[in-house]
């Protein structure tokens, strides 16, 4: 297997496919807002995610389940407007596909439509196969999100590891099949055990894109606000944060407040 990096000057759905064929792993990262998706575009980040952790991080809810489709739409036309290069995949937010396909087909057409994303993403396997299969029908192309999937954390309980049990494994195990055979481009595999993440990897020809899934799959994702160390309190297992900028930046605004409160700042170079 070869591991040569090719340039892609637009990463697609296909050039993803060709990364896993070619051993090149794919990096994923989220991002909500114009300002942040260019810094994460221009690091060469293959696939941006607006991820319904928005609802999260930028919005401060608990769970993802608050987000609105129109919210969604907003962030990911943000985000559009930055990115030259990256793919970007936009999760279609809970109570906007589950109940019927029809329904399921006009959101993922309102986000395409309305942000200009390349790609949507979904959580569940065959709980939602027929909405999959009428949004692919109608030429989107589908992201999966299988294992520990957030919009369902009232039926979890906890945002502990799936499918630890056999049972458990053995459904996702048929989903990701399930997945790949209706034609989606990719998956998501959260918080489960890295050898069954490594297992259905090899099993699929789509890329499999881990977030505490180990390091036996196609790719990897994680919330920028996790990597940056903007947010604090989240501290799974699975996250290295490259970088404490919850104090970083908070040295650099106290610094302002002081520079304001001795009148230091604006100095005579800084007026007009
Ligand atoms: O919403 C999100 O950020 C996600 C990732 C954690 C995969 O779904």
């Amino acid at each position: 297997m070869s591991t040569t990096k090719k340039e892609y000057k637009r990463v697609t759905v296909k050039s993803l496919v060709d990364m896993k064929k070619n051993g090149e792993k794919i990096s994923m990262l989220t991002a909500y807002d114009y300002s942040m998706a260019k810094i994460v575009d221009a690091a060469n980040v293959d696939v941006i995610l607006v991820g319904d952790s928005a609802s999260n991080v930028m919005a401060g809810h608990e769970t993802t389940l608050p987000i609105t489709l129109d919210q969604m739409i907003y962030h990911a036309s943000s985000v559009i407007r930055a990115v030259y290069r990256a793919l970007v995949v936009v999760d279609i937010p809970f109570g906007s596909y589950q109940s019927d396909p029809k329904e399921a087909l006009r959101s993922a057409i309102r986000i395409m439509k309305e942000s200009g994303a390349h790609a949507v993403k979904v959580e569940g396997g065959h709980e939602i196969k027929e909405s999959v299969k009428r949004i692919l029908n109608a030429g989107i192309p589908v992201m999966g999100h299988l294992g520990l999937t957030p919009q369902s954390i009232y039926k979890f309980g906890t945002y502990t590891v799936r499918a630890k049990e056999e049972e458990e494994a053995r459904k996702l195990k048929e989903d990701a099949k399930l997945l790949e055979k209706m034609g989606c481009f990719a998956i998501v595999l959260e918080k489960i055990p890295a050898k069954l993440a490594k297992e259905v990897a090899e099993s699929v020809s789509i890329p499999i894109i881990g977030i505490g899934a180990g390091n036996g799959v196609d790719g990897q994702v994680l919330v920028l606000h996790d990597l940056l160390g903007i947010t604090q309190e989240f501290n799974p297992r699975f996250l290295r944060r490259y970088l404490n900028l919850f104090d970083e930046m908070g040295k650099a605004i106290s610094q302002y407040v002081d520079d304001v409160k001795t009148s230091d700042f604006p100095n005579d170079d800084e007026q007009y």
